[in-house]
């Protein structure tokens, strides 16, 4: 039985557990309509690799995005995102992730809120780089009237599941370290069978995971299985993608923590925080494995979605306004339409293919 079946799996269960509730279902994606804090709490633990979400805002005061304008302080938003906080913790996968979109002026509260239960990663700036013309409100602005920087970037919080509250301690370091204990095998002698010596001393890359400071490449993570099934003592090792967070980026795509994406152009219909499809697949492709199951609960325009569709992702998207659930509905069967017709062609093409080949 491979990782996948496994998702599948519990992307069944969460089907099973929101079926009381009005929900659209399609293959690898299941939309549902309502408050996301009373729904989550019926998605079994441990079953979500990515929450990838965007709540309102509160700061921006938006009277067009439902929630934005409905808490009276500060603090009682926080305490609102804090009781996500305590679920999202509850049903991410020990190695998941969490994304999430914020303004600057929230940022730093949410962040601190959040540390009680997840390890920040990394504070993202999202720079929102448009031409002249298309952006938004800060051409049009006086600036002379400015008393403060105009808040031109949105922030993207990125954290995992916090163990003990330790910032270095990750759900991999503890596991690694309790099986090399009960292998018999010293750190030393695991650096040794892997290979895998740290520049400067000499047990580095083992000290490294087992302080989560690092994870390791998907090769040194089957050295280890050799290392530790080879003592005899350890029976089986988990897959990769069930122990292992996600985190793949490369010299080609953007991998530092300022972010570039263009925001969405306006055009008829088009929700009023939707964000840049390229942006949601840039966190999809880099934070998760495929057919890992995405959660979205602030869902919108059912961006995230599509970006988890078009990257072989599971994905589940809630929303509480019934026009938003009734356009990420057709979206989604847009999406498979597309897809459906694509493959239609392709297989076409095929059988021309082949029967050119038998005639020649
Ligand atoms: C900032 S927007 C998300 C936009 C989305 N990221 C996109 O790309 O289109 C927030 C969305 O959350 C929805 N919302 C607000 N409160 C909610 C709740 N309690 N449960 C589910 N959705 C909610 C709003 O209706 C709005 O569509």
């Amino acid at each position: 039985m491979s990782y996948t079946t496994e998702r599948v799996k519990d992307f069944n269960n969460i089907k099973k557990s929101v079926s009381h509730l009005k929900v659209s279902s399609a293959q690898n994606s299941l939309a549902i309509l309502g408050d996301s804090l009373e729904i989550i709490k019926s998605i079994p633990s441990n079953s979500i690799s990515l929450i990838l979400t965007d709540p309102p805002y509160h700061s921006t005061k938006k009277k067009n995005i439902t929630g934005d304008t409905d808490f009276n302080s500060d603090k009682e938003f926080i305490d609102w995102i804090g009781s996500y906080a305590e679920e999202w913790h509850r049903i991410l996968r020990p190695n998941g992730s969490i994304y999430m979109f914020c303004s600057s002026q929230m940022s730093s509260h949410l962040e601190v809120m959040l540390s009680q239960k997840f390890n920040i990663l990394s504070n993202i700036v999202w720079t929102k780089p448009n031409e002249p013309g298309f952006d938004g409100w800060k051409q049009k602005m006086k600036k002379d009237s400015l008393r403060q920087w105009y808040p031109h970037s949105e922030r993207i919080i990125f954290a995992a599941p916090a163990i003990e509250g330790n910032l270095h301690r990750s759900y991999f370091a503890n596991f690694l370290r309790e099986q090399r204990k009960i292998s018999g095998l010293s750190g030393h002698q695991l650096t040794e069978l892997t290979g895998a010596y740290g520049k400067i001393n000499h047990g580095g890359a083992v000290s490294n995971w087992e302080t989560g400071r690092n994870i390791p490449s998907r090769e040194q993570y089957n050295k280890i299985i050799d290392a530790l099934l080879n003592t005899g003592k350890i029976k089986l090792m988990p897959y990769y993608e069930d122990v292992i967070r996600a985190f793949s980026v490369n010299e080609h795509i953007e991998f530092t923590d300022i972010w570039n994406f263009p925001s969405v152009r306006s055009y008829q219909g088009k929700h009023p925080a939707e964000k840049p499809l390229e942006m949601l697949e840039h966190i999809i492709q880099s934070s998760t494995f495929n057919d890992d199951i995405v959660l979205d609960c602030f869902a919108g325009s059912g961006s995230t979605a599509i970006a988890s569709l078009k990257l072989n992702r599971k994905t589940i998207a809630i929303e509480l306004e019934e026009s938003h659930f009734l356009n990420i509905t057709k979206r989604i069967k847009y999406f498979h339409d597309q897809e459906d017709q694509f493959c239609m062609k392709e297989s076409i093409k095929l059988q021309n293919e082949c029967s050119l080949f038998q005639t020649a």
